[in-house]
């Protein structure tokens, strides 16, 4: 069967998106699901995910190994057919580089997903304490649980 491809998309693609990666990819070994995350800017291109996510999603038993990549319109929105955003801004700058709504359809955000968290986005960590971090997690765990289901992959 052929896999579903999910993209997750932040804007620098070294906190939100990896560590969503990184829970989705948890929750679906062994599903026919390929998992990669970008950001809507280059500023990390090539680095691991921030230090300080990668230790809190660690405590969790997620493994963010992944390198950053720059979300790229002229392949990405062909070759995922989930392409999901952590904030409003995110979301807004995906559909300003679909210009001709070819991939509306594909588009969404993190939070559509969440079952018991009363949250519309993934706020940036970036700037903030420990708790941020957490709180992303937390608003992740449960949004990956929720996508998981709506997919109904067996
Ligand atoms: P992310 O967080 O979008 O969740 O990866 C950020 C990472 C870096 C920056 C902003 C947000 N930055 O300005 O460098």
């Amino acid at each position: 069967m052929k896999p579903t491809k999910i993209l997750f998309v932040c804007l620098g693609n070294i906190c939100r998106s990896p560590a969503a990666e990184g829970v989705m990819k948890y929750l679906a070994k062994g599903l026919p699901i390929e998992i990669q995350s970008a950001g809507t800017a280059g500023y990390h291109i090539g680095e691991l995910p921030d230090v300080r996510m990668r230790s809190h999603a660690q405590k969790r038993n997620y493994n963010l190994i992944s390198h950053a990549q720059q979300f790229d319109p002229s392949k990405h929105f062909e070759q995922f057919d989930h392409i999901i955003a952590m904030d409003a801004n995110n979301l807004s700058d995906l559909k300003a580089m679909d210009r001709n709504k070819k991939y509306h359809h594909k588009l969404s955000l993190m939070t559509d997903y969440s079952q018991t968290m009363d949250v519309n986005e993934v706020p940036d960590p970036y700037y903030g304490g420990p708790a941020g971090f957490e709180h992303v997690l937390d608003i992740l765990e449960d949004a990956c649980a929720g996508l998981l289901k709506q997919l109904q992959i067996k």
